[in-house]
């Protein structure tokens, strides 16, 4: 069994290790977190029941496969001190908007994997993109998808692609809250409470989103069966159509990946 190290114990670092730990994937005294507050170390540690350190040289030296889940800002100032002890060894990095070829001029030895999750990883629900850097066995890919698979659902894409997984998947839950929410003002216009109509709204999404996955079958097909001639689902989807609703969501995904260009 390989040892995993994570970098950083923050928001991601403890949805990973929440994964890694509940799925079995990894056992608990073969994961090592580093932070650089020791409140968080002992919460990770006490809670989990795994090895923790102030030292990121620590944790690259003891590890096989390193997870960096630092802010942006602080990779080259975490990196750089351990490039040595990251030589041959995968590093995967969650770091928004970073480029394997700016972690690979970091760590030029080291084999690079760059994901893109969402915050509902931190419930094992997340919606997570990979690409991995060229030189990257298949046995070694297998490795990592399997070491993600406990955060959600996960897919292969080509790095050129992540802009627009940052616009649809990354920053999909705050478009998807604002519909919710809405759903549920509708309902109180029409006289529900707001907590009735927030849990009827919630469970509508949750229900939807389950039945497609489930079943397979394409939006439309899906739609079309809750869709009779003349009933109440035609005339509210006529007024979403009138305030342009599919071509807002579109518009909302294309702004949002041009930002992330932007920002990257
Ligand atoms: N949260 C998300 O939903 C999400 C989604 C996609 C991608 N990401 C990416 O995930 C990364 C982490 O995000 P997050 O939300 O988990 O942030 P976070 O909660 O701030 O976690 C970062 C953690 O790393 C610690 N840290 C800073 N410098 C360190 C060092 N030198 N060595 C070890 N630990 C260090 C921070 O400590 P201090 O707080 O004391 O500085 C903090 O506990 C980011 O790069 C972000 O782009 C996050």
């Amino acid at each position: 069994m390989f040892k995993v190290g994570i970098i950083g114990g923050g928001n991601m670092g403890e949805a990973i290790i929440r994964g890694l730990i509940n799925s079995k994937t990894v056992k608990e005294q073969d994961v090592i977190v580093s932070d650089i507050s020791q409140e968080r170390l002992d919460y990770l540690v006490n809670k989990y029941n795994i090895a923790g350190t102030d030292s990121s040289s620590r944790v690259s030296s003891l590890s096989d496969i390193v997870i960096l889940a630092v802010k942006p800002k602080d990779a080259e100032s975490v990196l750089s001190p351990i490039k040595e002890n990251l030589k041959g060894k995968i590093l995967i990095s969650v770091l928004a908007g970073t480029k394997i070829q700016k972690l690979k001029s970091l760590v030029p030895e080291a084999k690079i994997v760059r994901v893109m999750p969402n915050t509902p990883a931190l419930i094992g629900e997340g919606a997570i993109a990979v690409s991995f850097e060229e030189d990257i066995s298949q046995q070694e890919k297998e490795t990592v998808l399997n070491l993600l698979k406990p955060l959600g659902e996960v897919i292969e894409v080509n790095e050129s692609l992540m802009d627009v997984v940052t616009g649809l998947s990354g920053s999909g839950p705050a478009y998807v809250f604002t519909f919710i929410d809405a759903l549920a003002q509708g309902g109180v216009k029409g006289g529900l409470s707001y907590q009735d109509a927030l849990k009827l709204a919630v469970q509508t999404v949750l229900g939807a989103a389950k039945l497609l996955k489930e079943t397979g079958e394409h939006p439309a097909v899906l739609r079309d069966k809750v869709t009779s001639p003349a009933g109440t689902t035609i005339y509210g989807l006529h007024a979403l159509e009138k305030g342009s609703f599919r071509s807002t969501v579109i518009n909302a995904v294309e702004e949002a990946t041009k930002r992330s260009k932007e920002l990257g």
